[in-house]
């Protein structure tokens, strides 16, 4: 007889005005500042019932998306007070449907102390889902090296956020597999500091600068993980042949990356398939409709996934949380999420699947530009 399982919740948010209008089609035509104000004054509520996540071994989890409906700028304007009240909230009405485990969703995990405070007024252990994130992130930075035929060991890789909870844990993970790694971030103080404690102990080189598109462009590879509600990496500042893997939500790359330079491979890289025949993410209140994540069926964010995962491991435990992540957890995420029927999502950036034929194409726009990429 298979073991009983927990129940999840998690914490989700528009990252922009479109996914308003992708969840309240009605919001369309409507002034920016008038959603705003709405959102400013809506409750958190159960906006999704996740169903039919099945792991290889029979194990089956249920849980429910609670929307905390401020935009990204609003939580970071709010006081932080409000921001943490509305987070908790949404937990409670997780909890008060019997989920036993929250996970948090995108800037409701980077606000204020990633999560600490969130975790001590919350009737339920909660997690960022960093840690999935970190593993996912690794492992499509450098699939995306392997496709672009980089050689990783001569390669100048950047990490864009390298302060933060995803980055610096990203700095530690690829610093064994590069020539050199360029730590990026805002704050030149915290970024000395933090590249002092850890210089020491990387396999490889390394440098840190508070000017990314300097970075940029000394890099093959880079993985971005800011909290930045604007665009940082600018298709100008890129090198022939380079891999962007984001994993910022929401997104660091412009948009006219996609647009100006055929020659790069980007990848959105922390999204992962959930095991069982028919994940279904409903939306609650018109049952039967699915819930628009922008995302290919079947697909879920890692940190979402994390989430889930504890929920199927009888995990109670507030497991991700803050800004010094523990390697040893994103090994053990990673291996649970393996043994629960998780896997990486197909490549994908700009709202588009990365075909085999779309690196093809990218590998001979590299070429007919000079790049050093084998055929
Ligand atoms: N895909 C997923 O499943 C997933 C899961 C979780 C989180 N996320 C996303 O990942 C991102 C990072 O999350 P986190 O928890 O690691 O955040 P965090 O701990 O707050 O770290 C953010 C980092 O970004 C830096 N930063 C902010 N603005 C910047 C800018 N304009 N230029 C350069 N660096 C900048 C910060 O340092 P300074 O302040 O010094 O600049 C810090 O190093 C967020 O966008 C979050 O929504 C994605």
């Amino acid at each position: 007889m298979t073991q009983p399982t927990s129940k999840f919740c998690f914490v989700i948010h528009p990252l922009s005005l479109d996914d308003v209008v992708r969840y309240e089609p009605g919001a369309a035509g409507k002034g920016a500042p008038i959603i705003r104000k709405i959102l400013e004054w809506m409750p958190p509520w159960a906006a999704v019932h996740v169903t039919g996540v099945v792991t290889p071994d029979g194990r089956e989890t249920e849980g429910w998306f609670i929307g905390a409906p401020l935009l990204p700028e609003q939580m970071l304007e709010f006081s932080r007070d409000a921001v943490y009240d509305r987070i908790v909230r949404a937990i409670e009405i997780g909890a008060e449907l019997g989920a036993q485990i929250a996970g948090l969703g995108a800037f409701t995990g980077v606000v204020g102390d990633a999560g600490v405070t969130i975790a001590e007024r919350s009737p339920i252990p909660v997690t960022t889902g960093n840690a999935l994130t970190i593993a996912a992130g690794i492992q499509s930075l450098f699939r995306g090296a392997r496709e672009m035929g980089i050689d990783a060991s001569e390669a100048t890789a950047v990490v864009a956020g390298a302060t933060g909870s995803i980055g610096s844990a990203c700095v530690k993970l690829i610093a064994p597999r590069v020539k050199h790694v360029v730590l990026v971030a805002r704050n030149n103080t915290r970024l000395a500091k933090f590249h002092e404690s850890i210089a020491g102990e990387l396999p490889c080189g390394s440098s840190y600068t508070t000017d990314i598109s300097a970075a940029v462009r000394r890099a093959q590879l880079v993985l971005t993980a800011t909290s930045s509600t604007q665009d940082v990496i600018q298709p100008e500042d890129l090198q022939t042949g380079a891999v962007v893997c984001e994993l910022s939500l929401p997104h660091d790359v412009s948009r006219r990356v996609a647009l100006e330079r055929p020659d790069v491979l980007v990848t959105e890289g922390g999204n992962m398939l959930v095991p069982g025949p028919n994940p279904r993410f409903e939306r609650v209140r018109e049952p039967g409709t699915e819930f628009d994540l922008n995302l290919p069926p079947r697909t879920a964010l890692a940190c979402m996934s994390e989430t889930m995962v504890l929920a199927l491991e009888n995990r109670l435990e507030c497991y991700t949380l803050g800004r010094g992540i523990d390697i040893a957890k994103v090994v053990e995420i990673e291996a649970l999420a393996t043994r629960a029927g998780f896997t990486p999502a197909g490549m994908r950036a700009f709202d588009t699947a990365i075909t085999a034929e779309k690196i093809a194409a990218t590998r001979a726009a590299a070429r007919a530009r000079g790049a050093g990429v084998s055929a």
